[in-house]
C-alpha cells in the first residue's frame, strides 16, 4: 500500500480527538501506515486546517502531536446531510488518490445520521459498492434494540458489501483481549481444563470511576446492559466460551463466537438493576429517569462445553476503581479432602485495565518450618514488561482496517444475537436501586449469589 486516504465523518468530536487522531500521529511516527497517509477531517464548521487542529487539542485528553498531524490533516467544510456538497469532496479525494490507494470512511457519527450520509456516500460515487480498497468504518451503539440495529444494517446493505463494514468493539483491540485467544489455546494447560470439570465459574467485570460525563443524551436512553453488556462484556465472554475454531481466521473464529451467544441464557432472580445516587442531577438528565448506571446476573452458556457454569457478568459506573477484568475459577482439587488445610480453589485472572496482564493464583507452601498453606499469586503485567511499546485499542484497530484483517471486528449475527439475548435480559429489568457505594452493590451479589466479585 503507497497511498492512505482517511476520511473522518463527524470529525470535530470527542472520539477524533481522543482517539483517532492520536492513533493515526503514532501509528504514522512509527512508519506503520504510509508516508503517503491523508486525514481529511470533516466538519460543518469554518475552520481551517490550523484552527481545527487547534481545537482537537484542547478537546484532547492529552497533547496531540501537532506537528505530524499538520502533514496528515486536511479540514475540509462540508455540511454532510446535503449531497450537492459532496461534489468538492470526490474531487478533492480524485485528485490525492491513484488506482491501488487504500481508502477509509470513517463514521465517527451519531446512528442517526448513518442513513443519510450512506447514501450521499453512495450516490456522489465517493464509495464503489464491493471496492475492497474501500472502507467503511462505525462503532457503538449499533441501534438501540435488535430491531433498529436491524435497521440499520439493512441499510448498510443497501450502500456496501459486507467486505467493506468494519464495526468497532473498541475492547476486542485492547492488548488482553486480543491476548484471549492465544492463552487458552496456545497453552496446553489451559487447553485441556477449559470447560465444565474444571471450571467452578466465570465473572466478566467492568467497574468504572466515572459517571456519564457530557453524553446524557445517549446514555440514558442506554443504561448499563445496553452501554456496556450488550457490546464489550458479550464480546468477552464469547471469547473465553467459545470452542476451538477451525483456523484463527476471522470467519472461523466469529463462528464459534456466534454459536456461545445463540446459546445464552440468564437466572432472572440474579438481576440487579442500580443507578448511583446523583445520576438524576446530572445535566440532561430527566428527573424521573429509571436507567440503570449498575447492572448484575449470571448467565449460562448452554453448550456441551460450559453447560451449567455460571458466569457472572457486572458492569457500572461511579464505581470505587475503573478495572477491567476477567476471573476464571477453577473447580478443588480431586485431593482435596486428603489435606486437612483451608486450601483456596486455584483462579485465573485475565487483566485487562488499567494493568493489561495474566494473574494465576495457586496454593503454596508456606516457607519454613510450619506445614501451612498460602495463596499466592503469578504475575505477568504487560506494560511492566513492555514499556514503550504498548499500543492503544485504536491504533491496532485502524492497522488491521487498512491491513484487511476483520478478526478483530464484530460481524453482524454477533451483534444480532447479542441485542436478542440483551433484550430478553432488559424485560426482565424493574425499577434501579439507588447505590453510593459498591460495597453495598456488592453484600447484595453476595447475598444473592453467595459470591465475592473478586
Ligand atoms: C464505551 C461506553 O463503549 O466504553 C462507555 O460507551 C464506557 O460508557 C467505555 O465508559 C469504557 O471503555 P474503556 O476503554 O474506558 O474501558
Amino acid at each position: 500500500m503507497k497511498k492512505l486516504i482517511i476520511t473522518i465523518f463527524g470529525s470535530t468530536g470527542d472520539l477524533t480527538s481522543r482517539k483517532l487522531l492520536p492513533a493515526l500521529s503514532r501509528l504514522y511516527e512509527q512508519k506503520q501506515i504510509p508516508e503517503e497517509t491523508m486525514i481529511i477531517a470533516l466538519g460543518r464548521r469554518d475552520y481551517d486546517t490550523d484552527r481545527y487542529l487547534e481545537q482537537m487539542n484542547q478537546n484532547s485528553a492529552s497533547d496531540l502531536n501537532i506537528d505530524i498531524l499538520k502533514k496528515l490533516v486536511q479540514y475540509f467544510k462540508i455540511e454532510i446531510t446535503e449531497l450537492d456538497q459532496y461534489d468538492a469532496l470526490v474531487e478533492l479525494i480524485q485528485s490525492n488518490k491513484d488506482k491501488d490507494t487504500r481508502e477509509l470512511f470513517y463514521l465517527a457519527i451519531g446512528p442517526e445520521l448513518f442513513p443519510v450520509v450512506s447514501k450521499h456516500i453512495n450516490k456522489s460515487n465517493l464509495v464503489e459498492i464491493g471496492n475492497k480498497n474501500q472502507s467503511i468504518i462505525f462503532e457503538k451503539p449499533f441501534g438501540h434494540d435488535l430491531n433498529s440495529a436491524k435497521e440499520i444494517n439493512e441499510m448498510l446493505w443497501n450502500y456496501f458489501d459486507e467486505k467493506q463494514i468494519y464495526r468497532i468493539d473498541h475492547y476486542l483491540g485492547k492488548e488482553m483481549i486480543q491476548n484471549i485467544m492465544m492463552v487458552r489455546f496456545a497453552n496446553r494447560i489451559f487447553e485441556e481444563i477449559w470447560h465444565n470439570r474444571s471450571i467452578k465459574n466465570v465473572k466478566i467485570i467492568a467497574r468504572e470511576t466515572d459517571g456519564v460525563l457530557g453524553r446524557a443524551n445517549y446514555y440514558d436512553h442506554a443504561g448499563a446492559l445496553k452501554d456496556m453488556v450488550q457490546s464489550h462484556l458479550l464480546q468477552m465472554l464469547s471469547l473465553i466460551a467459545m470452542d476451538v475454531p477451525l483456523s484463527y481466521f476471522s470467519e472461523d473464529v466469529k463462528d464459534e463466537k456466534v454459536k456461545v451467544l445463540k446459546h445464552l441464557s440468564f437466572d432472572k432472580e440474579s438481576l440487579i438493576s442500580a443507578q448511583y445516587d446523583g445520576y438524576l442531577n446530572e445535566e440532561n438528565i430527566p428527573k424521573d429517569s429509571k436507567t440503570e448506571t449498575f447492572v448484575f446476573f449470571k448467565a449460562f452458556v448452554n453448550t456441551p462445553r460450559f453447560k451449567g457454569v455460571p458466569f457472572y457478568l457486572m458492569t457500572g459506573k461511579k464505581l470505587d476503581q475503573k478495572e477491567s477484568v476477567i476471573i476464571i475459577e477453577f473447580e478443588e482439587t480431586n485431593e482435596q479432602r486428603k489435606w486437612d488445610l483451608p486450601l483456596s480453589t486455584n483462579k485465573l485472572y485475565i487483566k485487562i485495565a488499567p494493568l493489561d496482564g495474566v494473574g494465576l493464583v495457586l496454593n503454596s507452601k508456606v516457607p519454613g518450618l510450619r506445614d501451612d498453606v498460602e495463596t499466592v499469586e503469578l504475575e505477568y503485567c504487560i506494560a511492566c514488561n513492555a514499556v514503550g511499546n504498548m499500543s492503544e485499542a485504536y491504533e491496532k484497530l485502524l492497522l488491521d482496517i487498512t491491513n484487511h484483517h476483520k478478526t478483530l471486528f464484530t460481524r453482524w449475527d454477533e451483534i444480532e444475537y447479542s441485542w436478542k439475548f440483551v433484550e430478553h435480559v432488559e424485560k426482565h429489568q424493574s425499577k434501579p436501586v439507588i447505590y453510593d457505594n459498591h460495597e453495598m452493590l456488592e453484600k447484595m451479589i453476595k447475598d444473592l449469589t453467595g459470591e465475592d466479585m473478586k
